[in-house]
């Protein structure tokens, strides 16, 4: 099976509401650049991250850079009101300091607004080319069959061995409407980088991947993970995103504290699981999704 595009995520970018706080963090551009020497093109961010910190980070490189048009910078909005969306983007655009966005998503669904007026006003700025393509994120079955008729071209949802509930009905339904999908997370926010035998220190701690009950399985998930990398001779984050590499995604997004961090990933395109070892995971995979959130609309413990 062909691996997926690897894309960067920035979360990491810009620490706030206490995620991503714990220990020194390599500068972002430095992080940036060394993606982009290498074959990295696509870069997801949100204003949520950091508060708009991530997007600047990044603007302070764009800005600078001769080829714009070969990147793929993907940025998202919350769906509050119609007026917003354009408010929002347009405060994006300035921090990201580009004229334009490659995809926007929404970045959760709202229960409590009408997402198909929001979702208008931000075709409306597809048709004027503030953004090229629109894309929804943590969007469940049930939500999507209710907005057939709007045309996004992207769905980014998880995709990680902590999180593959609805990933084969999601994968399904993407393929039979040529909708992209996009992974994020194929770390499961770290843990299965395995330097997090320990519960991590920031907020993350409170998250699923975290959860008291769910853990102890993650730990022997890891296990597994760390015993194929040894034999493999590569590192248990390569395991774990090779996996993800390998789910049929158009880009899987993995975020990065360090470019030592983001080599290992990078070298990922030298590697390669086999057959026998891509089911041993998808059966502890299989495992787990009873301790999972049952929706990917749910995943961080909240609904917006
Ligand atoms: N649409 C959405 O709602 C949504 C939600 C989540 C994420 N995303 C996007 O997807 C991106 C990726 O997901 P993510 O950042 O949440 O999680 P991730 O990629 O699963 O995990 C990233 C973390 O894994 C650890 N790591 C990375 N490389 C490693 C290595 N070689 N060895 C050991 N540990 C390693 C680092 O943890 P430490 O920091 O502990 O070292 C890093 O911060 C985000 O940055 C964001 O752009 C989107």
């Amino acid at each position: 099976m062909k691996k997926s595009e690897l894309g960067l995520g920035t979360w990491q970018f810009g620490p706030s509401h206490g995620f991503w706080t714990e220990a020194a963090e390599e500068a972002p551009q430095t992080l940036i650049r060394f993606a982009l020497s290498h074959p990295i093109r696509h870069i997801d961010t949100a204003p949520a991250y950091g508060n708009g910190l991530s997007e600047q980070r990044i603007g302070s490189i764009l800005a600078s850079l001769p080829n714009r048009g070969e990147l793929h910078i993907a940025s998202k909005f919350m769906p509050k009101t119609v007026k917003t969306v354009r408010h929002d983007v347009e405060k994006s655009l300035g921090r990201l300091k580009t004229s334009y966005l490659d995809t926007l998503y929404m970045h959760w669904p709202s229960s409590s607004v009408p997402l198909k007026p929001i979702l208008d006003a931000a075709l409306q700025l597809v048709e004027e080319g503030l953004v090229h393509t629109l894309g929804l994120c943590n969007t469940p079955l049930s939500l999507l069959e209710t907005l057939e008729d709007v045309p996004f071209t992207t769905l980014q949802i998880p995709c990680s061995l902590l999180w593959t509930k609805d990933l084969e009905a999601l994968r399904s339904y993407a393929k039979q409407r040529s909708i992209k999908l996009v992974g994020y997370s194929p770390l499961g926010l770290g843990l299965l980088g395995g330097n997090h035998r320990e519960k991590p220190k920031d907020q993350r701690s409170s998250l699923y991947v975290y959860d008291t009950a769910a853990y102890p399985h993650y730990l022997k998930l890891l296990d597994t993970i760390e015993e194929l990398a040894s034999k493999k001779g590569c590192s248990p984050a390569q395991v774990a995103l090779l996996w993800a590499l390998h789910q049929n995604f158009s880009t899987i997004l993995v975020g990065a504290r360090s470019t030592a961090q983001l080599a290992q990933s990078i070298a990922c395109s030298e590697l390669t699981l086999d057959e026998q070892e891509k089911s041993v995971l998808d059966e502890m995979a299989g495992r787990l999704v009873s301790h999972a959130p049952a929706s990917c609309d749910n995943l961080f413990g909240y609904r917006w």
